[in-house]
């Protein structure tokens, strides 16, 4: 499916936009008023934004929680398309804290079905990388770097540095990486990695199996090391949400 003609193609289908997060904090401010609608323990938000019907839903955190959280959102709420937006580890070097990354594929890097399949192998996928609808993906770029380039999000005394926006793998598993050997390890394994998380690669698998465009954008959180935690919570709670929302609506409102 192409991105590029789809709000045309899609006009008359009645198909929603989804944006979909982990963590609440990671759509905070995302949108006004919402009609809402809980179901497997999750809540689903649907408003309008210009020409669009955008559905969000909040997963919670880990591959289960997203895979279902994606697979209802396609096919009860009849999502389109789907972006997903939140935090991540910086795994590359050249990856700092308060940039961001947006996702050319996503792996899940606890995936190891050898030797029956090569390792990283997605059983009845053929391949270990789902790649991100190009598209959508470079419309979310071009929204990260409006936002990093216009906003003073993550301008701080601890971060007064210019703000990069990368586009690469990120690998996903469900293990929050805080330890130094785990992230030589996955460097080893996993070397141009560009960032971690727990869900990408679980949205990309459901979004594969249905044929649905999809974009993952994380902002860099923590350095995956023994500061992770601490780092990841207080970023969380102050800059996550304004990212997000920063970027969405500038995605939005170019859709
Ligand atoms: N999301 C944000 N930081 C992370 C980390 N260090 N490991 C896994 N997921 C993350």
């Amino acid at each position: 499916m192409n991105f590029a003609n789809a709000p045309e193609a899609r006009s008359g289908t009645g198909k929603s936009v989804a944006v979909m997060a982990a963590l609440p904090q990671e759509l905070r401010g995302c949108f006004g008023l919402q009609t809402e609608t809980h179901l497997a323990g999750r809540v689903f938000g649907e408003c309008t934004v210009g020409a669009h019907r955008v559905v969000s839903a909040l997963s919670g955190m880990g591959k289960v929680s997203a895979a279902l959280t994606a697979t209802l959102l396609i096919d009860h709420f009849d999502a389109g398309w789907l972006i997903f937006l939140g935090v991540a580890g910086g795994l590359a070097p050249t990856v700092q804290r308060h940039d961001v990354v947006v996702a050319t594929d996503l792996l899940h890097h606890d995936l190891d079905a050898s030797p029956l399949l090569p390792r990283f192998q997605v059983p009845g996928l053929g391949t270990a990388r789902m790649a991100t609808d190009a598209s959508l993906s470079e419309r979310l770029y071009q929204a990260a770097s409006h936002h990093l380039h216009t906003s003073s999000a993550g301008n701080s005394t601890r971060h007064p540095k210019v703000r990069t926006v990368h586009r690469g793998l990120i690998v996903s598993g469900d293990q929050f990486i805080r330890n130094p050997d785990v992230r030589s390890e996955l460097r080893k394994t996993c070397p141009d990695a560009l960032a971690v998380e727990m869900e990408g690669a679980a949205v990309a698998q459901v979004c594969a199996s249905f044929n649905i465009p999809f974009a993952v954008l994380r902002t860099i959180s923590d350095d995956a090391n023994d500061e992770a935690a601490g780092d990841f919570q207080a970023f969380v709670e102050e800059v996550a949400g304004p990212y997000s929302a920063g970027i969405l609506e500038h995605f939005l409102s170019r859709l």
